[in-house]
């Protein structure tokens, strides 16, 4: 796991975007994985400018997302597909079929979750898997007591991640409280997963899934049982790790052959 710690959202966003940047250039049918939330924003602006500065194209690109509110109309401001559009797809060259969410608005939901992950399978899997954390430690939805082993399906929300999200409606009750989301081994599967977190209201649960116990009570532990993961974080998502000086130490003296 490499721990990348930078000054600022920007430069955290900047870092995401040249690594999904070099990943189309080397291969223009890559498949991305989205994630939504604020961590995410500034990663996609800057691919936006990529795309604008015709540094990359996505025309054969496939986006995939993490997770979908359940509940919400296909054309609530809140859904994660209209929130993938809004950032990132509707200025560039994605093509709108080429965007994959879990289908949330199917009759039989249980199929839904097997029919998501044969399609992850038939696109060839995910190269490159952008993440943010939840106050609680999720990643996606999985909230804590998440199986480690677990494929995507519906999950309930906890309180924590009802109150956090809760900023996005008009109302708190309005936010949902079940969900469609990877599980935690189909995002394991992802070929490079990239944990994107800032300020010090991630402290705690980026302290949790870099240096604490893998375990489901902290679902993004799951970054520590993967090969290739960076985690970018600022100095406030930073403040809780016992190692900083180390990833500091490390990155500073990364070889210059040696990519993210
Ligand atoms: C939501 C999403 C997660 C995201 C999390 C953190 O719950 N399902 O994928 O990581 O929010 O959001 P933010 O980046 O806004 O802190």
């Amino acid at each position: 796991m490499e721990v990348v710690i930078v000054a600022d959202a920007e430069a955290a966003g900047t870092l995401a975007a040249g690594i999904v940047e070099r990943l189309l250039a080397g291969k223009s049918d890559s498949v991305i994985g989205v994630a939504t939330g604020s961590s995410p924003i500034i990663t996609y602006r800057r691919l936006v400018e990529a795309f604008d500065a015709g540094r990359i194209s996505f025309a054969d690109a496939h986006a995939v997302l993490l997770d979908e509110y359940v509940g919400l109309a296909a054309d609530h401001p809140q859904r994660y597909r209209r929130f993938v559009h809004e950032h990132l797809v509707d200025h560039v060259d994605l093509r709108a079929d080429h965007v994959h969410a879990p289908d949330v608005d199917a009759d039989d939901l249980a199929s839904a979750g097997p029919r998501y992950e044969a399609l992850l399978t038939q696109l060839g899997g995910v190269d490159v898997q952008l993440l943010g954390i939840g106050t609680d430690g999720h990643v996606g939805f999985n909230e804590p007591g998440s199986s480690l082993r677990s494929r995507t399906r519906i999950k309930t929300l906890t309180a924590a991640t009802l109150a956090d999200n809760a900023r996005f409606f008009d109302h708190p009750d309005l936010v949902p409280r079940h969900v469609m989301t990877q599980g935690l081994a189909t995002i394991g599967d992802a070929r490079h997963l990239v944990l994107v977190a800032c300020g010090t209201a991630k402290a705690a649960p980026v302290a949790a899934a870099v240096e604490g116990p893998l375990t489901a009570s902290c679902p993004a532990s799951i970054l520590q049982w993967h090969p290739h993961v960076t985690v970018v974080i600022d100095e406030g998502a930073a403040s809780g790790l016992v190692h900083s000086a180390y990833y500091r130490e490390t990155h500073a003296g990364k070889p210059s052959w040696q990519h993210y």
